[in-house]
């Protein structure tokens, strides 16, 4: 079964079953400033898993792009994509919990559908805590499904009660909606690990495809638990692993989404058989440059930057690009256009956004790939010049003695004989990376220790906070008061810089956190300080009015001829909600707002700067 088929039979399952099929969701979240990319395909609809009346109805499903940075360190494994795409359906209240897991059943085992056998299938529930019941729930479900093709499915032997790092998914960050889970693993059919292999275990005989979140708790930023009023269900299904299992696959690498990447990478460098060291770095070329592509060409396209999102675009075509000199790609081959001429080429069906928006990201790709050889070069003749130094330095150690094919552990190195400040200096300067760094220097039985070359890397405030860890990992999806109140500001602005500025302006993008707005517009140039001005006295004139908030539903085709603004052409489907701030402000959007504009305060533009090419960025804050 193809991917194209699978993603398809999925969506028409649940169309089946009454559920409105909408398209992704961007990759970067709208006015959630706490992750960078969308992680989940709850993650774009947690405004209506918290309670927001959804536009398309009760029950949605669709196909969500995601990125996961978190996982970059396990790319190159069989399942670890930093780009994925996840099936998931979403009942809003149309239905419970046991109806979620028959037709996960359903779907999974029924011939018109997967058509998996049962006998294949595992689960997963979660086993309670001191706080959280066990999920008994879902046991019963489970063997009720599994009676019906005369299977009992024991506890400890079909289906496995774990614990909550293993069968609780959520919150997104600190706190949020969350709860237990059922999560559906395939048997592979390899042998077990171990005695204690079960599904759960990560040495890929037990693949997990499907992930039932019962969300029912909210976790506060102090760590407790409270429970739903109003319990949802969220589920995601990936799409790379169901294709590896339906096709016998234990690795995502060899389906259909990955086969003429791969094959293309394994000709550049003309390799037919590589060893694992090889096939690893093919895979992370596979992926990266894969996720790079799915990110610039995005409907909310990100340019390359060293902050951001652009500075984790950036970090993956470095990676790739340096992963493509270990294969010995040569220096004449472009090697990221070459790849993502292929990405685009197999994505563009589903994600239309990438055939409009190929040549910009292929010319950004080829700037990106040719400064970064520059760098490169420019960066190795620096290096030498230090090993050279840091070789006369470590003349009398241990290290230096060994003989080049006696590799020594690392703290048989020379440590430090080139220190962490000359190694980040090579980085910041040439963007040289540590990586590639340790490598030359290990040729020379040199070494530098990587914690201290982070914590020199911490010390400078220049470069992007995405830099640290958490960033990376995802964050809290914040939709607490004061984030609906910046909502509802950018609304009044977005109006406001219409009226002063001209029609012209559009939302380009907006980005909100319990401190501040930020909103991106077209407009061609730099913002006079009387236009600031007028822009804040008529948003602050419109506080002072004490205008109401009224939220209409219609049709998109309906809210455009009144005139509704928004950047969200059908992203909500054909039915859309549009906001109105008295007769002042009329815009399709999800929502939430507050109920009047008195609830804002004081708005204060703090900055106007450009964005990109023709694109300009306002901070404000309510004071
Ligand atoms: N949000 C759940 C997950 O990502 C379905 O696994």
């Amino acid at each position: 079964m193809t991917s194209k088929e699978i993603r398809q039979k999925y969506l028409d399952f649940f169309k089946s079953k009454g559920h409105a099929i909408l398209p992704s969701a961007s990759l970067i979240p709208e006015n959630d400033s706490t992750t960078l990319f969308n992680t989940a395909g709850m993650q774009p609809l947690i405004p209506f898993l918290m309670g927001e009346k959804h536009p398309a109805g009760t029950a949605i499903a669709n196909c969500q792009k995601c990125i996961r940075t978190g996982d970059i360190d396990c790319v190159g494994d069989t399942t670890h994509l930093t780009f994925f795409e996840m099936l998931g359906n979403w009942p809003l209240g149309q239905y419970n919990k046991e109806e979620a897991v028959k037709y996960s059943w359903e779907f999974i085992t029924f011939e018109k559908w997967l058509n998996i056998d049962p006998n294949k299938l595992y689960i997963t529930v979660f086993e309670g805590d001191s706080n959280i019941p066990k999920d008994t729930d879902s046991i019963e479900y489970w063997q009720k499904c599994f009676k019906l093709k005369n299977i009992e499915a024991l506890e400890n032997e079909r289906i496995f009660a774990l614990n909550k790092k293993e069968n609780f998914w959520g919150p997104v960050g600190k706190s949020g909606i969350c709860g237990p889970d059922t999560e559906m693993f395939i048997d592979t059919g390899l042998g077990k690990c171990s005695e204690k292999c079960q599904p759960g275990c990560s040495c890929g005989k037990y693949v997990e495809i499907w992930n039932d979140v019962f969300m029912s708790y909210y976790k506060e930023t102090d760590g407790t638990y409270k429970k739903l009023d109003k319990p949802q269900i969220d589920t995601g299904f990936g799409l790379e692993r169901a294709t590896a299992i339906l096709n016998g696959k234990n690795n995502v690498y060899e389906t259909d989404l990955f086969i003429p990447i791969v094959d293309k990478i394994k000709k550049l460098a003309n390799i037919s058989n590589p060893n694992s060291e090889k096939l690893k770095s093919i895979r992370i070329v596979a992926d990266h440059i894969r996720s790079a592509v799915m990110i610039m060409g995005d409907n909310l396209g990100i340019v390359l930057s060293n902050l951001d999102q652009g500075y984790v675009v950036r970090r993956l075509l470095r990676v790739a690009i340096r992963q493509g000199k270990s294969l010995n790609i040569p220096q004449n081959i472009n090697l990221t256009v070459e790849i993502a001429k292929i990405v685009i080429n197999l994505m563009k069906d589903v994600y239309p956004e990438l055939a409009k928006n190929k040549d910009v990201v292929l010319n950004n790709l080829i700037k990106e790939e040719t400064q970064f050889e520059k760098t490169l070069d420019k960066g190795l003749k620096e290096l030498e010049k230090l090993i050279k130094i840091g070789r006369d330095k470590a003349h009398n150690s241990v290290a230096i003695r060994l003989s080049p094919e006696k590799k020594p552990k690392p703290s048989q190195y020379a440590i430090n004989s080139i220190t962490p400040k000359d190694a980040f200096k090579l980085y910041s300067t040439y963007g040289f990376p540590l990586e590639m760094i340790n490598q030359e220097l290990a040729k020379h039985l040199l070494y530098i220790d990587e914690k201290e070359f982070y914590e020199e890397f911490q010390k400078h405030k220049n470069l992007s906070r995405t830099a640290s860890a958490g960033k990376f990992k995802g964050g809290l999806a914040d939709h607490s008061k004061i984030v609906t109140k910046y909502h509802t500001a950018t609304h009044l602005l977005h109006q406001a810089l219409r009226q002063i500025l001209g029609e012209h302006v559009q939302q380009k993008g907006s980005n909100l956190n319990a401190e501040r707005l930020r909103f991106d517009f077209s407009h061609p140039e730099k913002m006079t300080e009387e236009e600031i001005k007028k822009v804040e006295d008529l948003v602050n004139q419109k506080i002072g009015a004490k205008l109401k908030i009224l939220c209409d539903e219609k049709s998109l085709t309906e809210a455009q001829n009144e005139g509704a603004i928004g950047l969200f052409s059908n992203k909500y489907g054909n039915q859309v909600k549009v906001y109105s701030i008295s007769d002042f402000s009329k815009e399709i959007c999800g929502g939430p707002h507050v109920n009047n504009t008195s609830e804002l305060g004081h708005f204060k533009i703090k900055k106007e700067q450009s964005a990109s090419s023709g694109v300009r960025r306002i901070k404000a804050v309510l004071e």
